[in-house]
């Protein structure tokens, strides 16, 4: 079935992740984000993937190219970012007159439960969560949808809606829909319609998160690397002791007196030791260097990030080519034991975790001897004194001496 992938967000919440990239394109594993949503779709039936593409288009045209995975690729420009529908509005001329899919680029939906969606459509993807409110919530009689309802205080059911939609073609009509009162064009208002003209099926997935706060980038990893297989084609040294799922790809090296405890992902050209502790689901990026006496939990190091001597980095989604001088230490526990606090776009957000270190945009470099309390943002290009002690957010700069 032709399938719309959405990716044309530059994901304001993931700041400053994105200042040079769309969110869709942040590392998850070995690949971006929506890479694993096209494999997914294509394992579950894609015939044809139509990429919309907006903010930084070029890496996702870069990425994906004319064919991906043996099935044609196409893309679709959405100009301004005035919603979902408008979104696959943009992708209607390159779609045939039949029935189709549509994902969102920047959320992970587990593969098993993506290939029912496929197999009974029409059919929309719902996940149960605790709390609905903050989602598009979906009525139901028995796995039917009866209806949808955009952020309910009072929500029908705890079946939320999770971007995922198995349109019938008719409803490539429908797409012109009024802006909703929070001044977009929503796919929700696409289905309300759907569901009016046939049966629409829920399916429950399994698996699914958004990915649109960076600590969600770390849970994104979390469970990828869960399902990792140990595998070491890298340069292992014969004094470096490597447990449970741990990965070294090609042209990486581990030197003496590394520990690593999986599930940890040591990517291509990257080099980890001497002396260095690697655990958590942790990802260290295609040539980044974590050096001698540097321990690093959980988190997320992207290409070329350099955490040379003496750092403890926990917690923590470091960009590409970011550089921590010698003893730069993150903290990612609070003493008062709450969970940490992140501004994303200007409000105090709780990320719902009591562990969580830093977030540092592409290129930033940290002074020797740097502290970096919990929930702080670097901006991309920041620099910090030697000895700072960064309590507040420092804004991405432009450009950088
Ligand atoms: C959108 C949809 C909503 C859905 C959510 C899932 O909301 O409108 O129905 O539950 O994605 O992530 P938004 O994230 O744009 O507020």
């Amino acid at each position: 079935m032709q399938t719309v992938i959405l990716a044309a967000g530059e994901g304001t919440r993931m700041r400053p992740l994105t200042a040079h990239r769309p969110k869709p394109m942040l590392p998850v594993g070995d690949r971006p984000l929506v890479a694993h949503t096209a494999d997914a779709a294509v394992a579950a039936g894609a015939s044809r993937l139509v990429f919309v593409v907006g903010y930084e288009a070029a890496d996702v045209r870069d990425h994906f190219g004319d064919e991906y995975a043996g099935v044609p690729v196409d893309y679709a420009t959405q100009t301004e970012q005035r919603g979902t529908a408008d979104a696959v509005r943009a992708a209607r001329g390159r779609l045939d007159d039949a029935p189709f899919v549509v994902l969102n680029g920047d959320d992970l939906y587990d593969p098993a439960s993506l290939e029912s969606l496929y197999r009974s459509a029409p059919a929309v993807g719902a996940f149960r969560v605790d709390d609905p409110r903050p989602y598009g919530v979906f009525d139901v009689d028995g796995d039917v949808v009866t209806g949808v309802t955009e952020k309910p205080d009072d929500p029908p059911s705890s079946l939320v809606n999770i971007g995922a939609y198995a349109f019938p073609a008719a409803a490539q009509q429908w797409l012109d829909v009024e802006e909703s009162s929070r001044g977009e064009r929503e796919l929700t208002d696409v289905l309300a319609r759907v569901v009016d003209n046939c049966d629409v099926r829920a399916i429950t997935f399994e698996f699914w998160t958004g990915v649109g706060r960076p600590w969600e980038l770390l849970g994104a990893n979390e469970w990828v690397l869960s399902s990792l297989e140990r595998r070491v084609d890298g340069d292992v040294h014969a004094d470096a002791d490597l447990r449970g799922p741990v990965v070294v790809e090609a042209g990486a090296s581990v030197d003496a007196g590394v520990v690593v405890e999986g599930p940890a992902l040591i990517r291509r050209d990257a080099s980890v030791g001497p002396n260095a502790y690697v655990r958590g689901a942790t990802v260290v990026g295609e040539g980044a260097t974590v050096g001698h006496a540097v321990e690093v939990k959980n988190s997320v190091l992207m290409a070329g990030a350099t955490v040379g001597h003496l750092s403890y980095v926990g917690d923590s989604v470091v960009g590409r080519d970011v550089n921590f001088g010698a003893g730069t230490t993150v903290a990612n526990l609070r003493h008062d034991d709450e969970t940490v606090r992140v501004q994303v776009n200007e409000e105090s957000t709780d990320t719902g975790r009591r562990k969580f270190g830093v977030v540092v945009g592409d290129g930033a470099k940290t002074g020797i001897e740097t502290a970096l309390n919990a929930g702080v943002k670097l901006g991309a290009g920041a620099r910090t004194e030697p000895g700072e002690t960064v309590t507040r957010d420092k804004p991405t700069v432009t450009s950088t001496e």
